[in-house]
This record gives structure tokens, C-alpha cells and sequence, in this order.
């Protein structure tokens, strides 16, 4: 006879209990897949260092997200990567002039989903810049004020055109604001903002900048996103978006942040994102190409560590290979 009352054992033997009693579990319709969007209808691309996901022209990416939605992800964050050919100024402009790429695809997107597609847009400078840096410089550094004006513009653009959210990912003090100012002005009132609040400067967003041809062509972005050491620090910068008009917060990254995750969420009750970021997904990817790693394990166990730390919302390239082959 054993003297043990409580043996934690008991509801590990038989995956269906085990499956009866987890506490995080995850659903389709949380995931949004990011995607990188050519000024080429037809045109695709793989990228290098995230294998598994392409550059795709509108056309392409049409036919790409309608068998997402057959998976059931009805959710999509578009980044804009505009052609070699295409001209780049100091402060962005081309991210909401006449014919800029990110309008016009949300617009096409719009009319061939409607309602059955959440379009969220990336509002950020940096692919657009001739500097690769998220704001415009002057005196040698990214001043943030005079950035504003530009991603309300681009954030205008894109909400005009049918983004049902934009999502400012810049840092720079008070984009909320000028973003929730500038869409109200525009009569723009029912678009909602999700906020990239807590971004982190990160080496894992290395393969993102080949993805989309935006790494700085000098210094880095610590001047403006946060510093992987700070977490207090991250509690204002949720707070400041809220009072500013977020509607949604996020954690960016997501592995090395779960603490940030879960601070969040203990201290607010919006809607939270997380990004599992391409540096994030291209480890998994080289490690398991190599056979180092068992894929959909890992890849479970990360989703299901977002999904435990608390986001209600997970941005993540993996959520089409993780629905198709059935690992939920
Ligand atoms: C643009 C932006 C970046 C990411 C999302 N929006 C890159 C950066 O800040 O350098 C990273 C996404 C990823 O790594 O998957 N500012
Ligand atoms: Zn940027």
C-alpha cells in the first residue's frame, strides 16, 4: 500500500485525459499568418532563411490565402517589400503615396474576401526609407516627432483602402496618438489599432530583414525599440499606447519575452498579441532541416507556451504548416 494521496501521474496515462484536463489550448482562429507582399501580381519568391514562406504579388497571395482560409486562419498581417526599381526617400513617402503597394493590395484583398479575411497592416517606415530606419533622421539620429506625420499617413492609406486594423510596429514615442488622430480625422473612426507596445531590439528579426529588404543601412534600432533587458519599462509602454488608443497590445518577440507576455496580461485586459518572430521560426526550421530537433514537437510546445504566458492572439509562420499537418 502506498502512502501517496496525490500523485500528479494519474492524469498523464491516457492522452485523451491528458488532452480533457490541459489548461492552454489553441485555436485556429487566434493565429494570424504575416505575409510579404510584391508589387508583382504573379510574382513569387522563396526567402532564404525562412524556408516555407515566399514574397508573393497580390495575385499569388490571393490563391495562397484563400487555402488558408480552408485551414481555417482568417487572419493576415501584410508587410509591403517594394521592388528594387521602385525609388526610396528619407522619410518613407512612397508607403501611402498615389500607387503604394501596401494600399493597393488591401484593397484587391478586400474585394475578393470581404468580411472573411482580417486584414492587418504593418505600419512601419523602414521598408520605405532609403536609410532602412523605421522614422526620419535628422542630425544624424531618428527623430521621433517629425516621423509621426508619416506613419499617420501611411496608416490613413492603408485603413482607407479597407485594412480592418493597422499595426503600428515603429517605437516611436506618441504614433498612437498621431495614428488614432489622424484615422478620426479621416473619418476613420471604427478602424482599430493594434500596437506592436512592447517591441524589443532583437537579433531574431534577422531573417525578417532579408524578407523584406529593411535592415538599416547604418547603426541599429536601439534608439527606439526597447532594450532586452528592461521589463518594468515594458508596462509603460503598454500603458502609454493604451492611453493613447490602442485597442490591441503586443509582446515582440515572443520566446525570449514569455515574462513580458505574462506581465502584460496580468496588468491589462485587451486583447493581447504576441509575435513569434521569423528569427524564432528560422531556429526551429535549420534545426529540425537537420534533424537536430523533432519540428511539430517544438513548434507545440512554443505555441503552446504563448497560448500559457497568456496572448489571446498569436502572430506566428508557422500556423499554415501546424494546421495543414493537422498538429493542433
Ligand atoms: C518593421 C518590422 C520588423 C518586424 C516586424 N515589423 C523588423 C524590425 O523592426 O527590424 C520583425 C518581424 C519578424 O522578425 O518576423 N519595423
Ligand atoms: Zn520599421
Amino acid at each position: 500500500m502506498s502512502d501517496l494521496l496525490v500523485r500528479p501521474r494519474r492524469l498523464r496515462f491516457n492522452p485523451r485525459l491528458r488532452d480533457l484536463v490541459a489548461e492552454a489550448r489553441l485555436d485556429p482562429r487566434m493565429f494570424v499568418m504575416p505575409h510579404f507582399v510584391l508589387r508583382k501580381p504573379g510574382e513569387v519568391q522563396e526567402i532564404d532563411a525562412m524556408p516555407g514562406i515566399r514574397r508573393e504579388g497580390v495575385d499569388a497571395l490571393a490563391k495562397t490565402i484563400e487555402a488558408d482560409i480552408a485551414l481555417g486562419i482568417r487572419s493576415v498581417l501584410l508587410f509591403g517589400v517594394p521592388d528594387d526599381s521602385e525609388p526610396k526617400h528619407g522619410d518613407g513617402r512612397a508607403s501611402y503615396g498615389e500607387d503604394a503597394l501596401v494600399p493597393q493590395a488591401v484593397a484587391s484583398l478586400k474585394r475578393r474576401f470581404g468580411n472573411d479575411l482580417v486584414i492587418m497592416t504593418d505600419v512601419c517606415l523602414c521598408a520605405y526609407t532609403d536609410h532602412g530606419h523605421c522614422g526620419v533622421i535628422e542630425a544624424g539620429r531618428v527623430a521621433n516627432d517629425p516621423s509621426l506625420e508619416h506613419l499617420a499617413r501611411m496608416a490613413v492609406a492603408h485603413a482607407a483602402a479597407g485594412a480592418d486594423v493597422v499595426a503600428p510596429s515603429d517605437m516611436m514615442d506618441g504614433r498612437v496618438l498621431a495614428i488614432r488622430e489622424a484615422l478620426d480625422d479621416a473619418g476613420l473612426v471604427d478602424t482599430p489599432i493594434m500596437s506592436y507596445s512592447c517591441k524589443y531590439a532583437s537579433g531574431y528579426y534577422g531573417p525578417f530583414r532579408e524578407a523584406a529588404h529593411s535592415a538599416p543601412q547604418f547603426g541599429d534600432r536601439k534608439s527606439y525599440q526597447m532594450d532586452s533587458r528592461n521589463k518594468r519599462e515594458a508596462v509603460l509602454e503598454a500603458q502609454l499606447d493604451i492611453e493613447e488608443g490602442a485597442d490591441i497590445l503586443m509582446v515582440k518577440p515572443g520566446l525570449a519575452y514569455l515574462d513580458v507576455l505574462a506581465e502584460i496580461r496580468a496588468g491589462f485586459d485587451q486583447p493581447l498579441a504576441v509575435y513569434n518572430v521569423s528569427g524564432e521560426y528560422s531556429m526551429v526550421k535549420a534545426a529540425a532541416l537537420r534533424g537536430w530537433i523533432d519540428e511539430r514537437t517544438v513548434t507545440m510546445e512554443n505555441l503552446h507556451a504563448f497560448r500559457r504566458a497568456g496572448a489571446d492572439i498569436i502572430i506566428t509562420y508557422h500556423a499554415r504548416q501546424a494546421l495543414a499537418e493537422g498538429w493542433l
